[in-house]
């Protein structure tokens, strides 16, 4: 695995990910899946995707958390058992890896597989699953990976927030298409995935992926609305966008970028900075399962 991925960004970008995530394809999956379904959750990091989605599903339901940061897992388990804890449910331990939520519509069963998915599928157990979900990671991985992903399923995949390139900050900036231009080209780079990672591309390579293998692709919306205040998602994002560019951007130009990022520091700091981050999610269901799946976009 090539990237860490920091707890307190993804706990800051899980506020921003609940209200941008497509309520009807949710809907679909959970209509299109078993009545205790079993669930790998690919990348999970600290588990958000399971807090906004078992709801949704909203019956027993037995989920794999998988990623390869052992520090994200653990964090998992304390934030499903906090959010868990706050609604009133109770959550018991019957084994240190495993978790169980106990609500009012059937108990909710947590595991942890640290794993690199590099080498996914063949490190899943995916005679034992219903469905593979993932949640802002599709957009690291490669086209290989893809492929050998959708050769190997003959149950629902499904892929949240993935990027597809629609992105910007305003007010504009001159030196906006110089670090976009930077952010891409880093957003491209080789994640561990056996190949240049899909960046922006990923939604479209998936329905390509899922199609060729006969799969229903059914896709909504899930764009970011980052408002100025308060400010700290803006300027997250802005230090992100200039720290990526100046990873791919030759030397010569990092003053520039760097111009840009104290720029966009201070307009989020007087509350001026907005940004929008374009996102697809994305549902594919085998054949024999399709005829659930209405076109929602
Ligand atoms: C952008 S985060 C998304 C986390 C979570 N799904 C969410 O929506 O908050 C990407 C996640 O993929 C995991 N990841 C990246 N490369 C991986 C690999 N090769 N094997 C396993 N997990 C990986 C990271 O550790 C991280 O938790």
């Amino acid at each position: 695995m090539s990237d860490n991925f920091d707890p307190e960004w993804l706990q800051l970008r899980e506020a921003f990910d609940a209200p941008a995530r497509s309520v009807p394809l949710a809907l679909m999956l959970a209509e299109a899946l078993p009545a205790r379904p079993r669930i790998i959750d690919l990348g999970a990091g600290s588990g958000a995707l399971f807090r906004w989605l078992a709801p949704y599903i909203g019956r027993t339901q037995i989920w794999t958390l998988v990623d390869a940061d052992g520090r994200l897992l653990e964090r998992a388990f304390l934030d499903i058992a906090d959010a868990a804890e706050r609604v009133g449910w109770t959550v018991t331990l019957p084994k240190p890896e495993v978790m169980l939520i106990h609500t009012p519509v059937g108990p909710w069963r947590v595991e942890a597989q640290l794993a690199d998915l590099a080498e996914a599928p063949g490190n899943l157990k995916l005679d034992q699953a219903d469905a593979v979900v993932s949640s802002a990671l599709c957009d690291l991985v490669s086209r290989p990976w893809l492929d050998r992903m959708a050769a190997a399923l003959n149950i629902p995949f499904y892929a949240a927030l993935n990027v597809n390139g629609r992105e910007g900050f305003s007010p504009p900036h001159r030196d906006d298409r110089l670090v976009a231009h930077g952010f891409r080209k880093d957003q491209r780079r080789d994640k561990g995935f056996d190949g240049r990672a899909l960046g922006p591309d990923a939604p479209r390579e998936m329905a390509r992926a899922f199609r060729a293998e006969g799969f229903r692709v059914v896709t909504a919306p899930s764009p970011w609305r980052i408002p100025a205040t308060p400010p700290t998602m803006v300027e997250t994002l802005a230090d992100g966008h200039a720290e990526a560019a100046r990873r791919s951007l030759p030397r010569i130009l990092h003053p520039r970028i760097e111009a840009w990022r104290r720029h966009r520091e201070l307009q989020a700091a007087r509350g001026v900075l907005r940004a929008q981050v374009g996102h697809v999610d994305l549902l594919a269901l085998p054949a024999a399962m399709a005829q659930t799946a209405r076109t929602i976009n």
